[in-house]
């Protein structure tokens, strides 16, 4: 990794990267210069990800050690993406002006607060080309909450990824009312260069695709544990054994379309009724906290005991990598 230059300049300044070694999209990939500005958990996957696909990363924080961990962390995730020389493309800088001042993409990755991201988002307008890219990787804040006031604000964007993000391919793309589609597919092309497959929204939704998506289960997941019928583990194994490795090739509408033998309108023919009927039960949501305070909490400390949640992240990840290397090797091979 080159270390920030005495003036902040981002490392390789002017020198386009000529490699395709490592790079998702292969030869003759889209090369850019991409600028990080938070280089926490997820500033840190996104630099490794972008370094990968051949495209020189800086990363920007305010915060001094964060830089001074930059290094490591990011070799770890390079690791698991099977490309530690990516790591020469990755260089840091204490200065933001300096960091984003040739960048033809921007990703911000600092603190869940609208208010900070507003802050941080008119200083690299001030700095970046005209032209750049300007991308969140915001949760769940709306991007007109921050991006209203932004000079260019036409190239502003939300780009959320998952987490571990250098583990998973899916982004969400969610456009404020005034990002143009010239943005999108900008942005599109770039984080497919890196070998993200973006979710790309039409128009702010509150909680995007993945974590609407994700409340439905959740909230019948609070529900079914709270009626007492089933453990958390079998709520868990149901998920395991039966929906997500399906899920995990063909999607929920990919699933339906080849559950009945003639596609998705006979299984809507077919299904339509048992699960109108079941959607008719499933809309009071029950409190989470009561469920939790009455048992759920117990079951999963008994499965996995507090003091052990660091080690079972650890194996989460190499489980994500294993799957990951599994992905590539199906697309490859
Ligand atoms: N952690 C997740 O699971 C996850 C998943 C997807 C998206 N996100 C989103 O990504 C963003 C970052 O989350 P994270 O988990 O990496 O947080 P983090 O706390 O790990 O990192 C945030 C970094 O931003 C730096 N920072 C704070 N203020 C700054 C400023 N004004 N300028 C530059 N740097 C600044 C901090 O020093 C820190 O290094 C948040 O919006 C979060 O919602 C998080």
């Amino acid at each position: 990794m080159s270390a920030g230059s005495p003036s902040g300049a981002q490392a390789g300044a002017g020198a386009v990267v000529a490699t395709d070694s490592g790079s998702p999209s292969g030869a003759g990939a889209l090369h850019v210069k991409v600028t990080v500005i938070g280089a926490g958990l997820i500033g840190c996957a996104w630099a490794a990800l972008f370094a990968r696909a051949g495209h020189d990363v800086v990363l920007f924080d305010l915060d001094e050690a964060a830089l001074d961990r930059v290094d490591g962390v990011v070799r770890t995730l390079l690791a698991d993406l099977d490309a530690l020389d990516a790591i020469e493309r990755v260089s840091t800088s204490g200065d933001l002006a300096a960091a984003v001042r040739e960048a033809d993409y921007v990703q911000e990755c600092v603190p869940e607060v609208a208010s900070i991201k507003a802050e941080v988002f008119a200083r690299i307008a001030e700095h970046a080309p005209a032209d750049a890219i300007l991308a969140s990787s915001t949760s769940a804040l709306m991007p007109s909450l921050f991006t209203a006031e932004v000079p260019g604000r036409e190239r502003t964007l939300v780009a959320h990824p998952f987490n571990p993000p250098h583990l998973h391919t899916a982004v969400e793309l969610v456009p404020a009312p005034w990002t143009s589609a010239e943005a999108i597919g900008r942005a599109r092309a770039i984080l497919e260069s890196a070998g993200m497959e973006p979710i790309e929204l039409r128009e702010e939704l509150d909680g995007f695709v993945v974590n609407r998506l994700q409340a439905a289960v959740l909230h019948e997941a609070f529900r079914l544990v709270a009626s007492g019928a089933v453990s958390a583990q079998d709520v868990d194994n149901a998920v395991i054994g039966a929906l997500a490795p399906r899920w995990s090739v063909l999607g929920v509408f990919g699933t339906i379309d080849l559950n009945a033998p003639e596609g998705i309108a006979q299984y809507v023919e077919r299904y339509e009724e048992l699960y109108q009927r079941l959607g008719a039960a499933q809309t009071e949501t029950v409190d989470w906290q009561r469920v939790l305070d009455g048992g759920l909490l117990a079951q999963r400390e008994q499965t996995w005991p507090r003091a052990e949640l660091d080690a079972k992240r650890a194996w989460r990840d190499r489980q994500l990598v294993e799957l990951a290397r599994a992905k590539r090797a199906r697309e490859t091979g």
